[in-house]
């Protein structure tokens, strides 16, 4: 069916830590949708420009970059979700939405995708599919319970202690995790000091070695009867500094950081770790890659920012073997399904991710199933913002059969 867009507006709400964001509004005839952008805090260097005011907190500009620059270009034209990108991406001009804003053109990206599928009667994982050309699958839910880094008051030696059930359907992986997440907030009950909630809803806590998050972990996913392993995301760019990493007061190497991950694999069930290096230490990812590769998920992040070149060049370099995919590190649904498309192409997993201020829009829900992802990041079911993924993860699985 061709659709008209007949209206594009912008306005700023609030993401989960009560900063502003964009929503961009999208209307055809008899069709209204809403898209809205969520903002990381630990960002990769790399990753687009995201539009904020003078004072480095508004987004009014971004708010004005929708409504007065991109909407005259797009109302009256077709929706076609990847013409309008290609339109967007041409209309900014730069490697890095530096003229419109990350911000500003994905919201305008995710609308577009979002009226097609509902003007057209179709589920929107269905379409995003057919527009990738990728095959739907149910992802397994990555659970970020222990929050440390700059996501948390304390400063754990990682960003994000996660849980990966094995469960072959949303709803038993849902309530694994869940019951995994409680037996972890009793274990820590145990314990001295205060407990407070990090940015995604998990626990966050002082906690003294390397082991104890693992040895928590450990203990909680047996008494959930076991069927999960562990990942971490060790956000390393934020532990880097004056040439080595800090954790816990000590500094290492890149190398005797890798030992350490070795060791951690060896005595725990921890199969996935995200960003084991920062983002410029290619040479490590490399290494580490060829050493434990075969029996572990070694993910870029601020590595690669779902940037479509970026990460052909980690491929190449066999650089990790998984990939987190989040909009707006790069700004258009059409440079997400290329660096998809390209990691696919290299044999890597993808994992599509929320950012640590999110808002309702559960948009990354379909991103995952859509794009037949290994895996999905939505944080810990302490925050309204997180739930709705859940809830529309369980409602792909419930209302429209279980796709595998
Ligand atoms: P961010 O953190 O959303 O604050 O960037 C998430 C991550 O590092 O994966
Ligand atoms: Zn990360």
């Amino acid at each position: 069916m061709s659709i008209t867009i007949t209206r594009c507006e912008a306005r700023a709400i609030r993401d989960s830590r009560g900063k502003p964001t964009v929503e961009v509004s999208l209307a055809c005839a008899g069709h209204t949708v809403s898209a809205a952008v969520p903002s990381g805090k630990s960002t990769g260097s790399k990753e687009a420009l995201e539009k904020r005011d003078k004072d480095g907190i508004g987004v009014a500009d971004a708010v004005v970059a929708v409504n007065d620059v991109i909407a005259p270009k797009i109302i009256g034209k077709k929706a076609d979700s990847l013409a309008i990108d290609r339109l967007l991406i041409d209309l900014d001009g730069t490697d890095n939405k530096s003229v419109l804003g990350a911000n500003a053109v994905l919201g305008v990206s995710i609308a577009t995708a979002k009226l097609i599928a509902a003007a057209d009667g179709i589920f929107l994982w269905k379409y995003i599919a057919d527009t990738a050309k990728t095959t739907p699958s149910l992802p397994k839910l990555y659970m970020n319970v222990i929050n440390g880094g700059a996501h948390a008051d304390f400063r754990l030696p990682f960003q994000e202690y996660i849980v990966v059930p094995n469960d072959e359907t949303i709803s038993k992986a849902y309530a694994r995790a869940r019951a995994i997440m409680d037996n972890v907030g009793k274990e820590l009950k145990k314990k001295d000091g205060a407990v407070t909630m990090g940015d995604e809803g998990g626990y966050s806590l002082r906690l003294d070695t390397l082991d104890e998050p693992f040895d928590i972990l450990t203990d909680s996913i047996a008494q959930a009867g076991g069927g999960a392993f562990i990942a971490i995301d060790a956000a390393a760019t934020e532990l880097h500094r004056g040439g080595a990493y800090e954790l816990l007061g000590s500094r290492y190497s890149a190398m005797s950081l890798s030992l350490a991950y070795k060791e951690l694999i060896e005595k725990f069930n921890l199969r996935s770790i995200e960003d084991p290096f920062e983002e410029t230490d290619t040479k490590a990812f490399e290494a580490f890659y060829a050493d434990v590769g075969d029996a572990v998920l070694v993910v870029g992040d601020d590595l690669t920012v779902t940037n479509p070149g970026i990460v052909a060049e980690m491929a190449e370099r066999r650089a990790a073997n998984a990939v987190i995919i989040k909009p707006n590190q790069i700004g258009t649904l059409l440079e997400v399904y290329d660096a998809v498309s390209i990691a696919k192409n290299a044999g890597w997993q993808i994992i599509v991710s929320h950012r640590s201020g999110e808002t309702m829009d559960p948009f990354i829900a379909d991103l995952a199933v859509g794009l037949g992802a290994f895996g999905i990041k939505a944080g810990a079911p302490t925050q309204p913002e997180r739930v709705v993924k859940y809830e529309r993860l369980l409602a792909i699985e419930n209302e429209h059969g279980i796709i595998h």
